[in-house]
C-alpha cells in the first residue's frame, strides 16, 4: 500500500510515521508513505499556500493552484484509490472505514489548514472527506496521523500476530474485553480466576460476556441502544 500525505506542516507528521509499528510496516515493505510539502508546488517568491478567504470572514484558505498541481503530479505517476480531504466536517472516521482503507493500492491524504480549502478542491479534486470527531484541529496533519495509524496495522503482515487486530475494539462492533498479564496477584488485587484457569472455550465465553457488558455500559449506542 501507498500513502502520499499532502500537507504544509511535514514535520508535524514525521515523528508519529517513523516510530513503533508504521516504521516497521515501512521497513519491511510493506507500506510506503510520501510526505509532500504544499509549499515545494507554489510558483511565487514567497512559496505562498494560502490567502484571504473571500467575502466577510476572516480567515486563511489554502490555495487551489498548489493542490491542484501536487495531486495532478501523482495521478500522472500512478492511479489512486481515494483522494481523501481531512476536516471536520467530513464523513466520521469509524473502525470500518480503516478496515476499508487497509484495503486499498494507493491513497491520497490532503490535510486541511487554516479555514480549510478553497472548495473547489473539494468539489473536483477530494474523492472522500472524512472527520475524525466532533471538534477542532489546528490542522488535518493530526487527524491523517490517527488513519495512517489505524489503516496501516491492519495492512496484513504488519502486525506480528495478525489475529490482534481481529480482536481490537470495534471489530466486531463490540469493546474489547479487558485484559491482564502477570502477576496473577499484585497489592492484593487478583487477575480473574477464569483467566488462569486454562479453560480456552470458558474464557472465550467470559470475554464475549465481558465485551457486551462493556460496550452496553460504556457505548450503548454500538448496540443501537
Ligand atoms: N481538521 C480539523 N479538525 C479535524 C477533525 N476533527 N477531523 C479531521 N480533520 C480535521
Amino acid at each position: 500500500m501507498r500513502i502520499d500525505i499532502i500537507t504544509v506542516l511535514p514535520e508535524l507528521l514525521e515523528s508519529p510515521l517513523g516510530h513503533s509499528i508504521i516504521r516497521r510496516a515501512q521497513k519491511k515493505g510493506l507500506v510506503e508513505i510520501y510526505l509532500h510539502q504544499l509549499r515545494d508546488y507554489t510558483t511565487d517568491k514567497h512559496r505562498t499556500t494560502d490567502d484571504y478567504a473571500f467575502g466577510p470572514d476572516a480567515g486563511m484558505v489554502l490555495k487551489v493552484e498548489p493542490i491542484f498541481k501536487v495531486i495532478e503530479k501523482l495521478k500522472g505517476e500512478r492511479t489512486y484509490d481515494e483522494v481523501i480531504y481531512t476536516s471536520p466536517d467530513g464523513e466520521p472516521y469509524t473502525q470500518g472505514l480503516a478496515n476499508q482503507l487497509s484495503t486499498m493500492q494507493n491513497i491520497i491524504l490532503l490535510c486541511g489548514h487554516y479555514k480549510g480549502v478553497d472548495h473547489r478542491v473539494r468539489e473536483h479534486l477530494v474523492t472522500r472527506e472524512i472527520s475524525i470527531g466532533d471538534y477542532v484541529l489546528s490542522g488535518g496533519e493530526l487527524a491523517a496521523a490517527v488513519i495512517v495509524d489505524s489503516v496501516v496495522r491492519l495492512v496484513p503482515g504488519v502486525l506480528t500476530d495478525e489475529t490482534s487486530a481481529l480482536t481490537d475494539s470495534f471489530q466486531d462492533g463490540l469493546l474489547a474485553p479487558p485484559v491482564y498479564t502477570r502477576p496473577a496477584e499484585f497489592n492484593g488485587w487478583k487477575v480473574p480466576e477464569i483467566l488462569i484457569s486454562g479453560n480456552f472455550k470458558e474464557i472465550e465465553k467470559w470475554q464475549l460476556e465481558q465485551s457486551i457488558e462493556r460496550t452496553r455500559r460504556l457505548r450503548p449506542n454500538l448496540l443501537g441502544e
